[in-house]
Order: C-alpha cells, then sequence, then structure tokens
C-alpha cells in the first residue's frame, strides 16, 4: 500500500512509500481508507519531530472495513467508519490502517467519505471544550476564536445548539458565512481589538493564544480554555488577578462523544464545510494551505 511518511522534520522531507499493509491484532479492525482529515497537528508534528522521526502521518479518517480480529465486536466487514486514530501512532495518512476499535464509530449515513473525514479531531476538540471543560449553557455570552476554522466552525455550532450567544472572531470575509451558521455577532481580528470592545463575556473557547486579553472581557468567575500552544501554560498570577477559571486540554478520542455527534449530523443539526480536497501526492501543498491559517473548514487528502 502506499503510505505518507514523515522520515526527517520538515514538510519537503515527507515521503510517499509503498509498504505492508499493517496486520490486525486480536482488538483491531483492518480499514480500508477512503479519505483523511488534515489536522494542524500533523503539519506542526512533521516540523516538530514530537511524534519521532520515522512514521505515518495523519490522525482523521473515514474509511471501509476491510478485517477484523477475533475479540473485536463493534464492527464487521463492509461497515462504514470513521474515526480519530491512536495519538501516539498517528497512521493515517495510508491506503490501510489498523486501528483499536476504540477510536471508531459508524460514519454519518448522509454524508460522503470525503465529509466524513472533516469530523472527528475538530468536532471532539470543540465538543470537550464547549460541554466538559465549559459547560456551556443557555444563553451564556461565549466568544470564540479562529470560527470559520476547523474546530471554530463545530465549536460555533455546538455553542448555539446548547442556546448560547455566540461572539464570532473572524475576518471580514467570513462574516455573511458565520451569521449564516448563526453567530450573533462577527468581529473583524484585523479592524477590532476584542479585548478593547467586549466586557462581561461568560465564556472564552480560544484557538488562537489569547489567554490574558480574553481574561480582560470575562465576567468574574468567567470560564477561558485555550487550545494552542499546549506547552506554554497560562500565567497562574494572571487567573487569580482577573479571578477566571482557566485551562488548555489536547482533545481525547472519544468514540462515545463521536457517536453523539455523528447523530447530531445525521438529524441535520450540525453541518460539515470542506474547504479544499487534495490528493495522495498533493500531500506537501495540502500540508502548506492548512499551515497558511486561513481554512475555512477542514482540508481533506484522498489516495490517489
Ligand atoms: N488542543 C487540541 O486538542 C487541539 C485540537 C485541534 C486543534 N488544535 C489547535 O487549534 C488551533 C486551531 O485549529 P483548527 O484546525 O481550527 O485550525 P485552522 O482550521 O487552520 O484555523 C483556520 C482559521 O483560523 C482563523 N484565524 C487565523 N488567524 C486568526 C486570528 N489572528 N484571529 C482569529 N482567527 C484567526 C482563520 O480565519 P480567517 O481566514 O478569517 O483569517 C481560519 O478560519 C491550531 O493551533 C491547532 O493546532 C488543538
Amino acid at each position: 500500500m502506499k503510505a505518507i511518511i514523515a522520515n526527517k522534520k520538515g514538510i519537503e522531507n515527507i515521503e510517499i512509500r509503498e509498504i505492508d499493509i499493517p496486520k490486525i491484532r486480536q482488538n483491531e479492525v483492518l480499514i480500508k481508507i477512503k479519505a483523511i482529515g488534515v489536522n494542524p497537528v500533523d503539519w506542526k508534528g512533521v516540523e516538530s519531530g514530537e511524534f519521532g522521526s520515522s512514521y505515518i502521518l495523519g490522525s482523521d479518517i473515514s474509511g471501509i472495513v476491510e478485517g477484523i480480529g477475533n475479540k473485536v465486536t463493534k464492527f464487521k466487514k463492509g461497515d462504514e467508519v470513521i474515526g480519530s486514530l491512536d495519538w501516539n501512532k498517528q497512521g493515517a495518512y495510508a491506503e490501510f490502517v489498523a486501528s483499536e476499535e476504540r477510536f471508531l464509530t459508524t460514519k454519518p449515513k448522509n454524508l460522503t467519505f470525503i465529509e466524513a473525514a472533516a469530523i472527528p479531531m475538530a468536532s471532539l476538540t470543540a465538543w470537550q471544550g464547549i460541554f466538559d471543560k465549559l459547560g456551556l449553557s443557555k444563553n451564556e455570552k461565549i466568544v470564540i476564536q479562529a470560527t470559520a476554522g476547523g474546530v471554530g466552525l463545530f465549536a460555533l455550532q455546538f455553542a448555539k445548539w446548547a442556546g448560547a450567544f455566540v461572539i464570532a472572531i473572524a475576518s471580514e470575509k467570513n462574516t455573511a458565512f458565520l451569521k449564516s451558521l448563526g453567530a450573533d455577532m462577527v468581529l473583524d481580528y484585523n479592524k477590532i481589538d476584542f479585548s478593547e470592545t467586549l466586557e462581561n463575556i461568560d465564556a472564552v473557547f480560544d484557538s488562537v493564544e489569547t489567554a490574558e486579553e480574553s481574561f480582560k472581557i470575562l465576567k468574574k468567575d468567567g470560564k477561558y480554555v485555550g487550545i494552542s500552544s499546549l506547552s506554554t501554560p497560562i500565567s497562574k498570577k494572571l487567573i487569580a488577578q482577573y479571578d477566571v477559571t482557566a485551562t488548555k486540554y489536547l482533545f481525547k478520542s472519544n468514540n462515545k462523544q463521536l457517536k453523539e455527534i455523528v447523530m447530531l449530523i445525521e438529524n441535520s443539526d450540525i453541518k460539515i464545510f470542506i474547504d479544499k480536497v487534495f490528493s495522495f501526492s498533493e500531500v506537501k501543498k495540502a500540508l502548506k494551505y492548512q499551515k497558511n491559517g486561513h481554512s475555512r473548514g477542514k482540508n481533506i487528502i484522498v489516495p490517489d
């Protein structure tokens, strides 16, 4: 099978190689990959070397079950699945992958494989931030940074589904689009300093790294979550000074939550937005486009 391998650090050093189809263990499912979701961590990992020196890139897949280990109970050959694979192993950018069934759930019936590959990491990150960490509830005011991005579009839709008042931060070209998805207010970060404009906000979902500016707009006891620059801790002094709750977190692949998200998608409560679709041979182009940081929704790679 073809697999996309990070060999040495740097996007330019990525190689497409012919390797053996993986063998499955007893608790694993062999999946024929139909589409792969690109996440910022894919290029960040290649540049930093955080996943090692030689590995198959990527986390998010959609595909068809090709074989099952004898301890697999939830899936059978021919099932259509999605999932975010084991973070420590990566392995999604390939024609086949072996994955433990706990990372997988059934693909939404109303989506193509390309659309379905957009779901796992971005939606789980948004879900865990909006519900598990912020506990967002009806009528609360939330500011969502990078709202038009892969994670932001899920965060916006989950927050609206929860009945919150959403202030979206994006560039002007995304204003009408975000309002059409229910954003109550959209601020253009190129023209408006949100930290000077807003006040008395209940919650901030931050994908950009704006902790101190966000604390300024939060009400006393307001809540902040950040998902970028996880190695830079939030200052405890600032948290105490502004009297807020603040945390950064790494999402967790969770097939129970993914199943709940799939139900919302099948119910047409949540929509999927694809920016660009690339082939395997365009992988470097795909990662550079993602790195540029202005995608609207998700980028996808499909086997050639
Ligand atoms: N901790 C975790 O578990 C976790 C999980 C997933 C992602 N992440 C991280 O979260 C971040 C976002 O991920 P993503 O997949 O949503 O990225 P993405 O899709 O690449 O985000 C692109 C969006 O960012 C917006 N943007 C760029 N600069 C901005 C700024 N200064 N202010 C506001 N918006 C800005 C762009 O809007 P315009 O085009 O309008 O400029 C674009 O819509 C990344 O750093 C990623 O590594 C963390």
